[in-house]
């Protein structure tokens, strides 16, 4: 017998054939409603049982969290909210769920807890929409750049490079903790990690994105990666998936075109094809925003903010103009930034980048052109010497979203940056390659997939945007 999913039934004409669903129990009215979720879609389908001719036995396994599998006769629903139900003809409770023990009870349970549950929180409406979501949005990513003509690739996890020269990696190691090699201050020799030489997990996979545009010509990166900072923020991950496309021949204006079209239309595509889930997360933040006072409310919706992202322009804002906004705003009632921008060059924070976007612009920014010595050396120098080709886009209620820049293309440029930051030349001998055989201007940008997540799920914590969160001291599942 077919078994059908619950997204199937709910859309079906079929009335009064026999069918057969499995899935869990959401929860169980008057002895006789089961209302079953299968994680197809966001509603439950209401089967109809006739408990005086069900086992007293197997009525008692009926709970929360248990396994059905059902088969019954499809009915125009009588009662109001769902169309169609199943009068039960054929129960079969397939694994139980103990009602004591069972945590995920058909009440409100706070983000908090749901994350100490973290193998069981998918079975709540809450999550369940939130990764449905996060798969169509995968699915978007992909196509989209399918549709502009990239090529995906699989960029290496175990590297011996630090893409973003910042030092934030995990170490990988085969070394023997009880006998270790050791170097000639007699400490551990770290050099010798990886069966003799040093390596890491990769912070990004750009560099190696770039040596395939310069051969495929646009590509993109879709994949793991990790950051080894002590960060206990709700933007930040240890392990985050990282989109990364790196194209030939782009220069900065053409990175933030498609850095701005490839945003919105991810996002459109969601609106499109998660209305269901998008409407339940949106009543869900409603209902959270009637907690807050009248003035901290959002003006707009979810479903609002994200039509409001896909229909208006990013603005684009230079660092030196955003600096002079910030040294010229009255952020709040004490009209200062807990760290204020006094000097053209310091690095912009995150009050910096909300301050932006959400009280002066009010929409998406991509901030470009940033002070060379606050930004990674591989991008590229303008003409002023000072700064260099970066850009950040930032949104509201997440800051930066996609960070990218034009790379360096000249050989001696890269050379000098490179000593001036300290790496040796000899580790990044096949990047140096690039612009000593067929260089030419090329750029990309990296979206946090999480980021983008939580932007279009509207969840506040980005541990709430990843089935498995890995942050310091969490790596538990
Ligand atoms: O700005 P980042 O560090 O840029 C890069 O890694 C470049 N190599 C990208 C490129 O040009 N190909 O990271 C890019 C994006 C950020 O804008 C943010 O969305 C996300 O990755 N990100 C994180 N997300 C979660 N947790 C963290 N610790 C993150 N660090 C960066
Ligand atoms: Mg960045």
């Amino acid at each position: 017998m077919h078994v059908f999913t619950v997204k199937q039934l709910l859309s079906t004409s079929g009335m009064n054939q026999e069918v057969t669903i499995s899935g869990w129990v959401r929860t169980f009215r008057s002895n006789r409603f089961i209302a079953l979720n299968d994680g197809s879609c966001l509603s439950s389908i209401q089967c109809v049982v006739d408990y005086e001719n069900l086992d007293e036995e197997v009525l008692k396994k009926i709970n929360t969290g248990a396994a059905l599998k059902i088969s019954g006769v499809l009915t125009a629903s009588q009662g109001r909210g769902q169309a169609v139900e199943i009068q039960v003809n054929k129960l079969e409770v397939l694994g139980e769920a103990d009602p004591d023990k069972y945590p995920i009870q058909p009440k409100k349970h706070s983000l908090e807890f749901l994350r100490e549950k973290a193998h069981l929180r998918v079975r709540t409406n809450t999550f369940s929409a939130v990764m449905r979501i996060s798969s169509a949005l995968a699915f978007a990513i992909h196509q989209y750049f399918r549709n502009e003509g990239f090529f995906n690739m699989h960029a290496p996890l175990i590297t011996g490079s630090d893409a973003e020269g910042a030092g934030e990696m995990f170490r990988v190691s085969t070394l023997d903790a009880k006998n270790p090699p050791l170097n000639e201050e007699g400490e551990v020799d770290f050099k010798e990690d990886f069966f003799g030489k040093e390596a890491h997990l990769t912070v990004s996979g750009q560099l190696e994105a770039e040596t395939y545009a310069m051969g495929l010509g646009k590509v993109y990166t879709f994949g793991p990666t990790f950051r080894a900072e002590n960060s206990n923020t709700s933007r930040h991950l240890a392990e985050f998936w990282m989109i990364e496309p790196e194209m030939a021949f782009y220069d900065l204006d053409g990175n933030m075109d498609l850095a701005e079209d490839f945003s919105q239309s991810i996002i459109r595509y969601v609106l499109e094809n998660c209305e269901e889930d998008l409407l339940f997360l949106e009543k869900r933040l409603l209902d959270e925003e009637k907690t807050k006072p009248q003035n901290e409310r959002s003006e707009m919706s979810l479903i609002e903010k994200l039509r409001f992202v896909v229909d208006n322009q990013f603005k684009r804002v230079s660092y030196t103009e955003a600096v002079d906004i910030l040294r010229n705003s009255k952020p709040n009632k004490k009209k200062k930034f807990a760290f204020p921008i006094d000097e053209w060059g310091a690095d912009l924070q995150s009050e910096h980048e909300r301050y932006l976007v959400e009280k002066h612009f009010k929409c998406p920014v991509i901030l470009f052109d940033y002070p060379a010595n606050i930004k990674a050396f591989y991008m590229r120098l303008n003409d002023d010497e000072k700064t260099v080709r970066a850009m950040d886009v930032l949104f509201p209620g997440i800051g930066e979203i996609i960070g990218g820049s034009q790379r360096e293309e000249r050989l001696d440029v890269l050379q000098e940056k490179i000593k001036a930051v300290g790496i040796d030349e000899e580790e990044l001998w096949w990047y140096l390659d690039l612009r000593r055989f067929g260089t030419a201007v090329h750029s990309g940008f990296g979206l946090g997939f999480e980021r983008m997540l939580m932007f279009v799920t509207g969840m506040g914590n980005i541990r709430d945007a990843i089935p498995y969160p890995r942050f310091p001291q969490n790596a538990e599942f």
